[in-house]
């Protein structure tokens, strides 16, 4: 096939996967050759090959190797190396997902070779600057071209921060989206989210072999999924250990399980001393988190994407965070923020318990296209 345009997309740890997936299944309809360069942060089979398999993305084209490093060693090694990708691929645009130190290492690479930028899932804000995640979304958006919002939220965030440059998602996008080119800004506009698109996708499709759940001896509405990994709870044994005493005082009433992350894994000493109730495995590929966690009775999680899916799939959640990004899930109630003690997390499990099952505003994450948006304003800007 014969391309007009050339991007890079990097991506590299388990959640860019899911944003790059349905972005990458569609590049080829646009006209648009996509070089795909997996950075390597993520590397453990289940972490990563199970999700290029599963989502069916292709092999990328080059994979960096980068792995487990400091913060500032990883960011450094992986700006390196693709930088010399880009050197060679010179392409049109460069594509970055969220907020990993992939992100930054590669919208810092690009910047700096002055190939503009598109931020998918830009505008999100903690406001706590101790997570890394923070300070990586933050200069990304700042050094973007392109910023790809997934909420009205993201938007007004980044209004805050000086961005003008709004595009009215409307009708009229493709030509208000020309005409913001030439002021020579850069643009904002809410696509709506990668990741709704992505569960619309493939729900239907987890749902065909739910064997996950006789694997683990669960059933339908009869058991907590829980996730953790966030640096700010992992790396802080008070945390871990308030966190793990409330899963395993959940474990004596319903059964939970923990599909552990690695970096958790290292930290959690002598899983022998929980509950029976209480299982911990390995992390799960996408199409079995699917199941699990529309099956489940409740979600206790820190984890960004896992929230959202709570709320998309209409599964009560407890954020084990003292703040969260995606604040439209609080506002519906069915999400609530219990931070890391033991007791806060217990009362915001009861309290979810007895919220009512309300319509949920899903609307707030656009209408499921928010992939073709994304390439259609790519498409026009590298015109
Ligand atoms: C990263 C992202 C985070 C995202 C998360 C999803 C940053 C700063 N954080 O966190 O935003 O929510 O991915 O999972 O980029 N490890 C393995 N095998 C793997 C991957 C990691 O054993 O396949 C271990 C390594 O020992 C590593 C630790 O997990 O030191 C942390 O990995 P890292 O890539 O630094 O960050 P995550 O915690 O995964």
């Amino acid at each position: 096939m014969k391309y007009k345009y050339k991007c890079v997309s990097v991506i590299g740890a388990r959640p860019q996967f899911i944003k790059a997936a349905p972005i990458t299944r569609i590049m080829d309809r646009f006209g648009i050759k996509e070089v795909l360069v997996h950075t390597g942060q993520h590397y453990d089979h289940n972490m990563s090959k199970v999700f290029f398999r599963e989502l069916k993305i292709r092999e990328p084209d080059y994979n960096l190797g980068i792995g487990s490093l400091s913060h500032g060693a990883q960011t450094g090694r992986m700006m390196e190396r693709i930088e010399s990708v880009l050197m060679k691929e010179k392409p049109g645009i460069v594509m970055v997902y969220g907020d990993t130190n992939s992100t930054i290492a590669a919208a810092l690479a690009a910047v700096k070779l002055h190939i503009p930028v598109a931020h998918i899932e830009a505008g999100l804000r903690s406001y706590n600057k101790k997570m890394p995640e923070e300070a990586n979304r933050v200069l990304t958006d700042h050094v973007s071209d392109i910023l790809f919002c997934p909420t009205q939220t993201a938007v007004k965030n980044l209004r805050k921060e000086g961005f003008t440059n709004i595009i009215n998602n409307g009708r009229l996008i493709e030509d208000s989206f020309a005409e913001s080119r030439s002021l020579d800004s850069p643009a904002v506009v809410n696509v709506g989210d990668v990741m709704y698109d992505s569960v619309l996708f493939n729900l239907s499709i987890a749902k065909k072999s739910p064997t996950v759940l006789q694997t683990y001896k669960l059933s339908q509405k009869n058991y907590c999924l829980a996730t953790i990994h966030r640096a700010e709870n992992t790396d802080d044994r008070t945390k871990l250990e308030s966190i793990f005493r409330s899963f395993n005082e959940i474990a004596q009433k319903v059964p939970v399980i923990i599909p552990l992350h690695p970096r958790t894994k290292k930290l959690v000493k002598d899983p022998g001393r929980f509950d029976k109730n209480l299982t911990i495995v390995p992390p799960v590929a996408y199409m079995d988190m699917l199941v699990l966690s529309s099956s489940a009775r409740l979600i206790l999680t820190d984890s960004g994407g896992l929230q959202k899916e709570a709320f998309f799939l209409n599964v009560p959640c407890v954020t084990l965070r003292e703040e969260t990004e995606w604040v439209e899930t609080l506002r519906s109630g069915m999400n609530t923020l219990a931070g890391t003690s033991e007791s806060k997390i217990l009362r915001a499990v009861r309290h979810q318990e007895r919220v009512s099952l309300k319509k949920r505003e899903k609307r707030n994450f656009g209408d499921g296209n928010a992939s073709e948006r994304v390439l259609n304003i790519i498409k026009i800007f590298l015109k």
